[in-house]
């Protein structure tokens, strides 16, 4: 919820005070059970339609497979995927995560594969968090495989000190510091995805 905002249509976020800055983000006050709130749905959405405007430009009027990493991605694909003004079709495909814990193991396997070919097409993988870069690594060379016409990666997050794999996105929403976030898809143990704003997991409650 933004500072100042008098909507809060879920009920569950308060309000309390104006917004502080962490890093490179602001860090506005406002709280869920006791949670901060890093980005309001309100950012989110201003944030997304921009980078969905970008991705209609640089489509130039051509067609799109939009490939979502489940199951985090899924909030932020379909309000992205209705800010790109192009003939767009999805595909998903699942990788192991977190699981019950935190960080990545380093292991990424693909659970669940793509149903259609991409081959000559023009692709965007979305993902919600880009962090050690393996997950996105591993898909890219996966998907490369397959001779899409072109593959570009949207992330609507970005921990660029967690990165262990050499990989940047293409459209990147919010660069963040070294925090867990939870919320708009993304989890902590499987909890928190339905949260409409993007908060802060602290250190006590991992
Ligand atoms: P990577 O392979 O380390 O880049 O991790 C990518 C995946 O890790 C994301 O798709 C998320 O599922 C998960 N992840 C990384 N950081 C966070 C976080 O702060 N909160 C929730 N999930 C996260």
């Amino acid at each position: 919820m933004a500072a100042g905002n008098p909507q809060n249509t879920c009920g569950i976020c308060t309000d309390r005070a104006s917004p502080d800055s962490r890093d490179t983000v602001s860090m506005a006050t406002v709280t869920y059970q006791g949670l901060e709130v890093l980005f309001s749905r309100q950012q989110i959405a201003e944030r997304v339609a921009e980078m969905g405007a970008q991705i209609t430009k640089d489509l130039n009027g051509e067609k799109l497979v939009m490939i979502g990493v489940l199951k985090g991605a899924a909030p932020f694909l379909a309000d992205l995927s209705r800010t790109i003004q192009v003939d767009a079709t999805f595909d998903f495909v699942a990788t192991t995560s977190y699981g019950k814990g935190l960080r990545s193991s380093g292991a990424v396997k693909l659970i669940k594969d793509l149903d259609h070919s991409i081959e000559g097409k023009n692709v965007l993988v979305v993902e919600d968090i880009l962090d050690t870069g393996l997950t996105l690594s591993y898909l890219r060379k996966l998907f490369l495989q397959q001779h899409p016409k072109s593959l570009r990666i949207a992330t609507l997050l970005d921990k660029p000190s967690r990165r262990i794999e050499k990989i940047d996105a293409d459209y990147v929403g919010f660069s963040i510091p070294n925090l867990f976030v939870i919320g708009y898809g993304m989890d902590y143990a499987e909890r928190y995805r339905n949260l409409p704003d993007i908060c802060v997991m602290p250190p006590d409650q991992q």
